[in-house]
């Protein structure tokens, strides 16, 4: 199973920016084996320049959020069909900025991962708890409930893989422990595999919060950890080459 280092630009980078990163980092990424695997969640209005930019290259990419319908009378909103006929392979969905500031709900994205597959994109769902329900003891269930529910009826199509992000760790520069994020990665491999049985193992689960060249050869040492999402220190070449160059050692 290749290991997954994706990048979540959120709302950072113009066309113009994306392109720069993309003439530097290609190069860099070329001699990448199959045991690596890397992907851009781009802003929606970089996903023409990642079309032209990135097909054919080792480097994948994708929507952070989209609307699940084909086309429609939708305002400010994006489809996951065009995504996919623009050479998309996965999407973002239910990432906490999305859940915290747009109230975005676990029935939400669980359609939002249905309409993803049925235009052929691959979906990977962001899960994990906020401060207060990590200091209540709350952990487990917030995971259960955001799994359960956004993975309600939902089968594996090409591809599905799951990111535990604490929101505490989100853009904050704490990062959770070894073993906080061994715990809350081995709960969500129990969950999947009593879920899709032989299946789940073909499912990644990926680390993100606050994940950097400086501690992500540590973190990638946790329980079931198969990637980062990586935000901020996915904005520069250097950074983000060096967690990959730190992960394929
Ligand atoms: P961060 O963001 O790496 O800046 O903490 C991660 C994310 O929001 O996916």
């Amino acid at each position: 199973m290749s290991f997954i280092v994706a990048a979540n630009w959120k709302m950072f980078k113009t066309p113009i920016e994306a392109e720069t990163f993309f003439h530097s980092f290609l190069p860099q990424v070329e001699s990448l084996d199959e045991k690596t695997k890397v992907i851009l969640f781009v802003p929606a209005v970089n996903a023409w320049v990642s079309s032209l930019q990135l097909k054919g290259t080792k480097v994948s990419w994708g929507p952070q959020n989209i609307y699940p319908a084909k086309e429609g009378a939708f305002t400010g909103e994006n489809s996951p069909s065009v995504m996919a006929e623009i050479g998309a392979t996965y999407a973002l969905i239910g990432h906490s900025e999305r859940r915290s500031l747009f109230g975005e709900s676990n029935d939400q994205t669980n359609v939002k991962i249905k309409s993803v597959q049925e235009f052929g994109l691959s979906p990977i769902l962001c899960v994990g708890e906020s401060l207060e329900e990590r200091k209540s003891g709350k952990t487990i269930d917030v995971l259960k409930t955001q799994l359960s529910e956004g993975l309600k009826d939902i089968e594996i199509k090409k591809e599905l893989h799951i990111a535990y992000e604490p929101v505490w760790a989100i853009g904050t520069g704490e990062v959770a422990t070894t073993a906080q994020v061994s715990e809350a990665h081995q709960f969500i491999r129990q969950f999947l595999q009593e879920k899709f049985a032989d299946k789940a193992s073909k499912i990644n689960i990926l680390y993100g919060g606050s994940v950097k060249p400086e501690n992500s050869s540590e973190l990638s040492t946790a329980k079931e950890v198969g990637g980062f999402l990586v935000g901020g220190a996915s904005l520069k070449v250097d950074s983000f080459y060096s967690i990959i160059e730190a992960v394929t050692k």
